[in-house]
């Protein structure tokens, strides 16, 4: 086998003849730049806001707030990159066909095959949390589901093993049985995505009718339980600011991050859009900014109401409600949670198939994958596909397990994304002419001696106010390996960049956005490292099996 064969690429002139025009694949051109933002906000402001806060704050306490910042910095950085690449290759594919201009095929192949934790993995986790919401709901209307329909069969053995009195004990005792198999799934989850596949099926103008009015609604409630909710803040809630320390403000990392994944979720509408190279990346920046001052606003919000012990529940913003004594907020945010998650759960499924489309099209899975629909105008196929990958673990698997293996495999391709900028030959002024004008460009700071200087700041600054911090990191036991393996490892890749930086004059920006992605995923526990590992080997095998020897640049 030839070595170098493994990182060919694919030009971008060639990306851009075969799919950048969209009229030869018949996608709709029909996106602006304020539908984009809707997406972005769409795919954005979900199950993490309405959820998965709650365990975050439970964990950092008021600290979290840090969190919030960090992930944004580090989102913020990463959505530059995008939008750097949105620019230069305006088609459909998002990361992965970034990573096939600038990496070269083995990549783009592990790109898109992590991509499918961020938008199909990520899809498990908002359904069963829109399913949460959308029971409470329908108990607010009277009408009771029965528990073994409510929940899934994982979290259900769980409970009866840990002899947990509750919903999923109440399942596994009441579930009817089939020769001697327990009954037990959940039923409002696995009936949202049947409705979602359908109308992604359908077509993207009605999805973006439909998710442009859910946006609006999951706004105006949130601005609702800011304002109703600043009535009931009591600032003795703030201290201690990190009651578990910083460890309990990484502790979060999974969730937090979760809570912002979706901007990137924009540019796979490239061909849908009427003018990609200038709207994407507006979008996307757009979308990434209101969603972090919402959340800001929101976590001062939940840890200022309640003390954060009583924040880990998985309907938190009904909870501080609830014990506030708020009854008709309770049924508003139910209602909110329950449309908010829909919008989210929708653009994913627009994204996947339009990843697969474009890794069919370079060969690199069965042609039907690209296929569009005749009258419909969307990758039919593909479609389907992503409503079975997404519905039939809902039958298996819980939403912990999920939110850990969407989060990292999420924040691997956006270091592979910044990584990938680092590697595109810099477009130099005199490539901007008139016919490039209003197209974004992502600006080249010269990290040379910036990133040396913000390392030994950030050193010197740990030095001073932490002196255990790297006695601690450097021991490592058995117990710690968990969490200081992975810091050395990000110690050393800064030693590294450091290097790179001043020796070649790299780019500020994707320096910083590859450092700060890496530094979340430090706070990645060790076994989500290994269930990770093993997934990204079944797609190697993939790729050498079938993918490889069906590709296009064969020829
Ligand atoms: N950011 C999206 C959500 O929180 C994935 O649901």
């Amino acid at each position: 086998m030839n070595f170098n064969s493994l990182f060919r690429k694919k030009s971008a002139n060639v990306i851009l003849q075969e799919g950048g025009d969209g009229e030869s694949h018949g996608l709709h051109k029909v996106l602006t730049v304020r539908d984009l933002t809707f997406f972005g906000i769409a795919a954005i402001i979900g199950g993490g806001t309405f959820s998965a806060i709650g365990n975050a704050c439970y964990s950092g306490g008021p600290g979290v707030i840090l969190l919030y910042i960090i992930c944004a910095i580090a989102c913020g950085f990463t959505a530059l990159c995008y939008a750097e690449f949105a620019a230069r290759v305006p088609v459909s594919g998002s990361a992965y066909t970034y990573a096939y201009v600038s990496f070269g095929e083995l990549f783009a192949w592990i790109i898109g095959w992590a991509l499918l934790m961020e938008y199909s993995i990520g899809n498990i986790y908002i359904a069963f949390s829109w399913s949460g919401y959308f029971t409470n709901l329908l108990d607010g209307f009277g009408i009771h589901l029965p528990e073994w329909l409510t929940i899934n069969y994982k979290a259900a053995h769980q409970a009866f093993i840990e002899n947990k009195t509750g919903e999923g004990f109440l399942a596994w005792s009441m579930a009817p049985q089939l020769g001697g198999l327990r009954i037990i799934f959940d039923l409002p989850a696995v009936m949202v995505n049947v409705f979602i596949t359908w109308l992604v099926y359908k077509g993207t103008k009605e999805s973006r009718n439909f998710s442009n009015i859910m946006v609006m609604i999951k706004l105006i409630v949130i601005v609702l339980v800011i304002i109703v909710g600043c009535f009931y803040i009591d600032i003795k809630n703030w201290t201690p600011f990190m009651p578990n320390g910083f460890g309990g403000v990484m502790g979060g990392v999974s969730a937090v991050f979760f809570a912002y994944i979706g901007f990137d979720a924009v540019s796979t509408l490239a061909e849908e859009s009427k003018n990609p190279q200038r709207d994407l990346p507006r979008g996307m920046m757009y979308s990434l900014i209101i969603c972090t001052i919402v959340y800001i606003i929101l976590a001062l919000v939940l840890t200022g109401m309640v003390t954060y012990s009583a924040l880990g529940v998985s309907d938190p913003l009904a909870e501080i409600f609830k014990l506030k004594g708020v009854k008709w907020m309770l049924f508003i945010v139910s209602i909110a949670a329950v449309v908010a998650m829909t919008s989210v759960l929708l653009v994913f499924q627009m994204g996947q198939p339009r990843i697969w489309m474009s890794m069919s099209r370079d060969g690199l899975l069965p042609k039907r994958f690209s296929a569009i629909h005749p009258k419909y105008k969307t990758p039919g196929f593909a479609t389907i596909i992503t409503g079975l990958v997404v519905g039939v673990p809902l039958f298996f698997t819980d939403e912990n397990f999920v939110l850990d293996f969407t989060s990292i495999g999420t924040l691997f391709a956006f270091v592979l994304v910044c990584g990938g900028v680092l590697m595109l030959p810099p477009q130099k002024n005199e490539d901007y002419t008139e016919a490039t004008k209003g197209k974004f460009r992502l600006p080249y700071i010269n990290a040379k001696y910036i990133f040396p200087s913000i390392i030994i700041t950030a050193l010197s600054l740990i030095l001073y106010f932490v002196p255990e911090f790297f006695t601690n990191q450097f021991h490592i036991t058995q117990e710690n390996a968990n969490t200081n393996v992975p810091m050395l490892v990000f110690f050393i890749l800064c030693i590294i960049m450091t290097v790179l930086s001043f020796l070649k004059n790299l780019s500020l920006i994707p320096v910083l956005g590859l450092v700060s992605c890496c530094y979340l995923l430090t706070g990645m526990a060790g076994s989500n490292w290994i269930w990770f590992s093993i997934w990204l080997s079944i797609g190697l095998c993939v790729y050498f099996l079938y993918s490889r020897s069906h590709s296009k640049l064969n020829v």
